[in-house]
């Protein structure tokens, strides 16, 4: 029997037009270009402006754009699943939320919350069904409004994040294309270095909790860093390894973007050359479940059908993990 195997058919994202430099957060904290840049490889990010726009709104404006450019109406859907730490409300979840704003009806429609793991779990979700014959066209969407949740007080966190969205359309392949397997990890051990602490059930709001500042990212830079490198480029190694893959065959290297200089850690472990690695931390930050999405979207041109792909991730949680996947068409 023919395998049938979950291909990427399309690639969209999306960010907001309010570009936050490094000199403008210069004059809102004790930072400066130079230590953003060579730390991070940071030099901007974008911001959603506009009252009542959440995280469904971006994710909405990828999707559009997807089917758009896949010539795929609605009612073709199959099933969404939107990966996001930064949910529009606590319910209806924001892949519900991105359904209706699409006008895509009918169908289950959920999210999924790994931190910035996240669009690496859905994507390792969304594809089971495609491989199971049941569905035709998942879409699998990553957006976070890091906006919402940076303490832009805290220099050590807010210089880091940004925001954005980024959708694929998921459609069965029996070529040999598509994802070909997948590694997902997780450690909530990792809970103290990297969380927000309140507004969930375990402290819900207070005024104390908001004077607290309970209600923003907190972040162990360097403990966070430590791991990151460590389990990032060991996952990859991992699927590299069982897949009989080596530096030389892997075209491209897609990897969370959190911190430059974690990408290259990753890149050196894999000995896979900083030209095959994709980077747009630059332009974007860490725009969390999006960096993957919007890396495929920016290089989309560059990509050849049969391309090695290895998608790598780290976030809170802790959470990680790695794809391999051949991509599927010439744009
Ligand atoms: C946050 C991060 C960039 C900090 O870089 P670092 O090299 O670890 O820097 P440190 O936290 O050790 O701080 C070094 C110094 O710079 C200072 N500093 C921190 N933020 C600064 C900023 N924005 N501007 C200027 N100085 C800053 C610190 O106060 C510290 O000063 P000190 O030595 O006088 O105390 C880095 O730890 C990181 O990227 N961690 C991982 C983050 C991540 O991946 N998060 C998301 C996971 S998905």
């Amino acid at each position: 029997m023919t395998q049938i195997r979950a291909s990427i058919t399309g690639i969209q994202g999306y960010v907001p037009e309010y570009i936050l430099t490094n000199a403008e957060l210069e004059t809102m904290v004790a930072t400066n270009d130079e230590w953003i840049v060579s730390r991070t490889g940071i030099k901007e990010r974008r911001i959603l402006k506009g009252e009542g726009l959440g995280s469904s709104h971006m994710g909405a404006e990828a999707v559009k754009g997807l089917l758009a450019k896949t010539n795929t109406s609605p009612g073709e859907i199959d099933l969404l699943i939107c990966a996001t730490t930064t949910p529009d409300f606590v319910f209806p979840c924001t892949a519900n939320l991105i359904c209706d704003m699409v006008g895509i009806r009918n169908v289950g429609s959920f999210d999924i919350q790994a931190a910035c793991s996240g669009f690496l779990y859905a994507l390792t979700l969304g594809s089971q069904f495609i491989e199971t014959g049941k569905y035709k066209k998942v879409i699998v969407v990553g957006s976070d409004k890091m906006s919402a949740i940076v303490d832009y007080t805290d220099r050590k966190t807010c210089i880091l994040f940004g925001d954005g969205a980024g959708a694929v359309l998921l459609e069965p392949d029996t070529e040999g294309n598509g994802i070909i397997d997948s590694i997902i990890k997780s450690d909530g051990a990792g809970y103290p270095y990297l969380n927000q602490k309140a507004g969930g059930s375990r402290y819900p709001p207070t005024r104390e909790t908001v004077d607290n500042r309970q209600h923003f990212v907190y972040q162990d830079g360097a403990q966070v860093f430590k791991f990151a490198v460590t389990n990032m480029a060991d996952v990859a190694a991992e699927i590299m390894g069982r897949n009989g893959l080596t530096g030389d065959n892997v075209s491209w290297l897609v990897p969370h973007q959190a911190n430059r200089r974690i990408i290259e850690a990753t890149a050196n472990r894999m000995g896979v050359g900083m030209e095959k690695v994709m980077v747009n931390i630059q332009k974007y930050g860490n725009t969390t479940a999006a960096t993957i999405p919007l890396c495929l979207w920016d290089y989309e041109s560059q990509l050849k059908k049969g391309d090695n792909l290895i998608l790598a991730a780290f976030g809170g949680g802790f959470t990680w993990g790695s794809i391999y996947l051949k991509w599927g068409y010439q744009a």
